[in-house]
């Protein structure tokens, strides 16, 4: 079944690497990301956002997620991906979700603190584990990374010690999609935050990171790393190409099973990265 990946996540940082967290879209993307971590031998963590539980039904996804962890060996976790509201994250706990994610990061500090608390002390009685933002990733529509939006090290460090949250996402200039041009990482500033705060601290936005990056926020102390559009353009692009170049097709099988093949190659490409870059 699934698992609460609180401790995968705590033992990562305590060795050093880093799991990934894949966003996931329908049954194809579901069914690629657990067999390309069943292939590379990693655990691995499914998430899906409001509006993919909006599209799939949230009994729909539960239900092949825990399908999709029954067939293989290695532990598997849902993770609801950015939710700003209370009731989705109840639904999501109800329902079978092992972590969720409460972003206050659009709410004023002392707010974002208050409901983050909350949220924690739900979630630990239910035994879900709970991951918050502190500082703003920016989106792509943000044309340059602002810094005054990263996360401040001391106020993580009491961020972290007042909400007891179990995993913290954090703004050292990643953002949501894919560049344009190269991303500037604050490493020092990752550095600092992970001498602050020892739980595991999770990178977003690392669509379009380099490699050489990723290894170095590894070493830093990231141990989830969400990757959400890489995914969405290779299903699409599989997608588009088997479509265009054969007109007549019309069996949903031959093009979607195209689509699951090219996701399935590039989680595991991703999961290759991220144990590569320690000696596990
Ligand atoms: P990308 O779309 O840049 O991979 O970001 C994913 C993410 O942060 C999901 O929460
Ligand atoms: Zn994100
Ligand atoms: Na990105």
């Amino acid at each position: 079944g699934l698992v609460n990946p609180r401790e995968l996540l705590q033992d990562a940082r305590r060795r050093g690497y880093a799991l990934g967290a894949f966003n996931i879209h329908n049954v194809e993307t579901i069914q690629a990301v657990v067999e390309a971590a069943q292939e590379v031998g990693t655990p691995v963590i499914l998430q899906a956002t409001p509006n993919t539980i909006k599209h799939l039904g949230i009994d729909f996804l539960v239900t092949l997620a825990q399908a999709a962890a029954r067939k293989v060996s290695i532990p598997v976790a849902l993770h609801l991906d950015h939710a700003s509201e209370i009731d989705i994250i109840k639904e999501c706990i109800g329902a079978g979700f092992t972590s969720v994610m409460f972003d206050g990061s659009l709410l004023p500090g002392e707010l974002n603190l208050n409901l983050t608390r909350q949220v924690v002390e739900i979630a630990h009685s239910y035994g879900v584990a709970v991951e918050a933002e502190l500082g703003r990733i920016g989106g792509e529509e943000e044309m340059r990374v602002r810094e005054e939006s990263f996360t401040d090290p001391d106020e993580a460090a009491h961020f972290v010690a007042v909400t007891k949250v179990d995993f913290l996402a954090i703004a050292i200039g990643t953002v949501h999609g894919v560049y344009r041009g190269e991303p500037r990482l604050d490493f020092a500033r990752l550095k600092a935050i992970a001498q602050k705060v020892d739980i595991p601290l999770v990178l977003h936005g690392a669509s379009g990171v380099p490699e050489e990056a990723i290894f170095q926020c590894i070493r830093l102390g990231i141990s989830k790393i969400n990757i959400a559009t890489e995914l969405k353009l290779a299903f699409t692009q599989a997608l588009r190409e088997a479509l265009c170049s054969s007109p007549q097709e019309s069996d949903p099988r031959q093009y979607m099973g195209l689509a699951r093949q090219k996701v399935k190659e590039l989680v595991k490409s991703k999961l290759q990265l991220f144990k590569l870059s320690t000696n596990i």
